[in-house]
């Protein structure tokens, strides 16, 4: 089934090839502000996950060598190569592809270990040509930038191995308070009280759409999980749930996990901040006067400082691993892999949907308390269905791309509150 974007309405703005936006996908206009948000990010990522990947024990079984084959692993949307150079050393026996579009591959010219290879890819298209060939496929933070997001899923499918792995990673761009359930109030002239980096998130999703990318397809699949028709290849999926301390405000009374998660917090925070150029830039391309855009900027540096504020942002990893089909080759995993997973799932997943209390995952060594991880649908779809009952909050405004589409462009409001 494929699902389409409600982009028809609001294209107003040509898909500009230079932006990817989103609460991390930035634009790559200005390479070193680029390149220490993904890494700020991917360390913020790594600490959370307790390594590079969700699902230790099934990535490690997947990439298991095996004589006479080698194992492949595809990171779509490499952007500064960082995971995919970190998996090449982690798994030292396998074949490393990164892809990304020739603009970001051109910025990168530092060493690439022999087991890697780094290569453009100007669209998504490029996945057709490659049936049967990866046997680990990540993507992470760049789903909003495709324009046909469940073809690409359909592709993504399609070039795994029988018994491959696809590890799908992205934020839904929601702020949640402490409690990890209630979703932020957005600032508007409604709400003067609400959140503006809510806000700033909420128009430039609108206006991704409006550019052309199927941030919505993108959003439900983070939602529904890989369970749904459009993954009807992929078994043993599963889901985590992600949320980052924005700031360094989260405690504990374990000092060590404290400071990990004012570590997360801080590189959250600085992140944020460095991204935040880029959301200006698109919005300005909308429309926005600098008037406003400068008042946004200034009331969310205010946010970001605000450590009273206490919020989390909401990030989601998938994954599934695509069934043999009519092929001879099993898709399942070793029998003592399974029983290896289910010790180590025990107890941490499928319980009832609980705030934060009953998370359990890594963070270093310790656990990650704002983590949970789940292995039903019916499970995973409470989390959202949880956030859709919101603390009594009236009509999300009309976001400023719509507005525009219908008035005519001279008539239209440059102020937005
Ligand atoms: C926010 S970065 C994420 C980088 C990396 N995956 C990470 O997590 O550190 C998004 C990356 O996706 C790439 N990207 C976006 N759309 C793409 C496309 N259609 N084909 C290939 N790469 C794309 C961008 O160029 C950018 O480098």
């Amino acid at each position: 089934m494929h699902r389409r974007s409600d982009s028809a309405e609001a294209r107003h703005i040509s898909a500009a090839a230079d932006v990817d936006i989103g609460p991390f996908r930035i634009t790559n206009t200005n390479s070193q502000a680029q390149n220490e948000s993904l890494k700020w990010h991917h360390e913020a990522m790594r600490l959370c996950l307790g390594g590079l990947y969700p699902c230790p024990e099934v990535v490690r079984s997947v990439l298991a060598p095996v004589v006479g084959r080698t194992k492949r692993i595809l990171d779509i949307g490499c952007g500064n190569r960082i995971w995919a150079l970190e998996m090449a050393q982690e798994f030292p026996h396998t074949e490393v592809w990164g892809w990304d579009r020739p603009q970001v591959q051109e910025m990168w010219t530092g060493e690439v270990p022999n087991n890697c290879r780094f290569e453009t890819a100007p669209n998504y298209d490029f996945l057709e040509n490659y049936e049967d060939k990866f046997d680990l496929i990540h993507m992470r933070f760049v789903a909003g930038g495709c324009t046909q997001f469940s073809k690409t899923m359909e592709d993504i499918q399609t070039s795994l191995r029988p018994g491959g792995l696809f590890i799908l990673i992205d934020s839904t761009g929601d702020l949640l308070y402490e409690d990890g359930v209630s979703l932020v109030q957005m600032k508007s002239s409604q709400h003067p009280e609400g959140i503006r980096l809510q806000r700033l998130f909420y128009e430039v999703r609108h206006a991704s759409v409006s550019m052309g990318f199927d941030e919505n397809a993108m959003r439900s699949t983070l939602q529904e999980g890989m369970w749904g028709p459009d993954f009807s290849r992929l078994i043993d999926c599963g889901a985590e749930e992600v949320l980052f301390p924005i700031g360094p405000w989260a405690r504990s009374s374990d000092p060590e996990e404290e400071s990990s998660l004012k570590t997360v917090g801080e590189l959250m925070k600085k992140s944020i901040n460095m991204v935040r150029s880029g959301h200006e830039m698109v919005l300005k391309r909308l429309g926005f006067s600098e008037r406003t855009l400068a008042a946004w900027h200034d009331e969310i540096n205010k946010e970001l400082y605000n450590e009273d504020l206490k919020l989390l942002l909401d990030t989601r990893v998938l994954w599934g691993r695509r069934s043999s089909g009519k092929t001879t080759i099993s898709s399942h995993l070793p029998r003592a892999v399974q029983a290896l997973q289910r010790k180590l799932y025990k107890g941490r997943h499928d319980g009832p949907s609980s705030p934060l209390s009953q998370t359990e995952s890594t963070l270093g060594a310790k656990t990650y308390r704002y983590m949970r991880t789940f292995k039903s649908p019916t499970h995973w779809q409470n989390v959202t269905e949880r956030r859709r009952r919101p603390n009594g909050f009236a009509h999300d405004p009309v976001p400023f791309v719509l507005r525009t589409t219908i008035r005519s462009r001279r008539s239209r409001s440059k102020e937005i509150s």
